[in-house]
């Protein structure tokens, strides 16, 4: 268990893969992502139930991606 000062305060976006949000938004800008079948290949989030991909389309979305 990892110490308190260390805990992460973002949500978490894909609860399969525990996957944050902010790994996420980071990984669309900075690859330029524009797909949803890319972030689940460079983040894993999206990769299990499915459950989490409006979320992950909602970013996409919001970068400019046309998903
Ligand atoms: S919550 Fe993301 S794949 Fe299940």
């Amino acid at each position: 268990m990892s110490p308190a000062y260390l805990e992460r305060t973002d949500r978490i976006v894909c609860r399969c893969l525990r996957v944050y949000e902010s790994d996420v938004v980071e990984a669309v800008e900075t690859s330029q992502l524009d797909s949803l079948r890319e972030v689940i290949r460079q983040t894993g989030a999206g990769s299990g139930c499915t459950a989490c991909h409006h979320r992950i389309c909602e970013y996409l979305a919001r970068s400019g991606a046309s998903t």
